[in-house]
């Protein structure tokens, strides 16, 4: 019996926009459902890339040039996708990654500039063609998101960057969910975290219709 390749979902928005919250209700709906889910995030999910991710969120790292933090995004992600995505995939088991190359895209291409085809090469190299068939966004003005984050302790080196830097981050992920509208779902993150959790419930309905019960 052939085992049906698992289905991924990413998850990406701004500061504040409710992740954590949204991600703990989607793993119990996803797994109410009977099916193995996967639980990871970016940058991290293996001891290599969590390695990375205290390097690259350490605020005593405030040196690190633009170019090196892209590349030990795709670092990371060349990892999770070779040791965790693409094994749990090929399982038949869900993926739920809390962010992926979007971010990248967000953070490293709209909010420090970095070139699109240079982020476009390395996606080509570091994910293998592994893409999600859906993207969730929870989309938030900056300034809400950043008001709800301020209460959380000691801020990591990209979160203390300037109101600017995260405007750029969210029209550039906005226009990456206007190109690309079967893939991504946007959702207005400024609801309550049920009507959050509603909307992107119903996002998953499609993805349903297709697993194995
Ligand atoms: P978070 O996942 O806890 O929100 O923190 C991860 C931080 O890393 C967040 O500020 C976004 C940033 N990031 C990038 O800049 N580029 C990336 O490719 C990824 C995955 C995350």
């Amino acid at each position: 019996m052939t085992t049906v390749r698992g289905k991924f979902i990413s998850l990406e928005g701004g500061e504040g926009a409710g992740k954590s919250t949204l991600l703990a209700g989607l793993r119990e709906c996803i797994e109410g459902h009977g099916i193995e889910l996967v639980l990871t995030r970016e940058p991290g999910g293996t001891g290599i890339g969590e390695a990375v991710r205290s390097i690259v969120l350490d605020p005593l790292h405030h040196g690190l040039a633009a170019e090196t933090e892209l590349l030990l995004m795709f670092a990371s992600r060349s990892q999770l996708v070779r040791e965790v995505i693409e094994p749990a995939l090929r399982a038949g088991r869900w993926v739920l990654c809390d962010r992926y190359v979007d971010a990248s895209y967000a953070y490293q291409g709209g909010g420090r500039g970095q070139p699109v085809e240079r982020i476009a090469e390395l996606e080509r190299w570091a994910c293998d063609g592994v893409q999600p068939e859906l993207t969730l966004l929870l989309d938030l003005p900056v300034a809400v998101g950043r008001a709800r984050a301020a209460g959380r302790g000691d801020a990591d080196r990209i979160e203390v960057e300037a109101d600017a830097f995260f405007e750029r981050v969210r029209a550039s992920y906005r226009e990456r969910a206007a190109a690309e509208p079967g893939r991504f779902r946007v959702i207005d993150a400024s609801q309550t975290p049920a009507a959050v959790l509603l909307a992107a419930t119903r996002a998953l309905t499609p993805l349903f219709g297709e697993a194995p019960r």
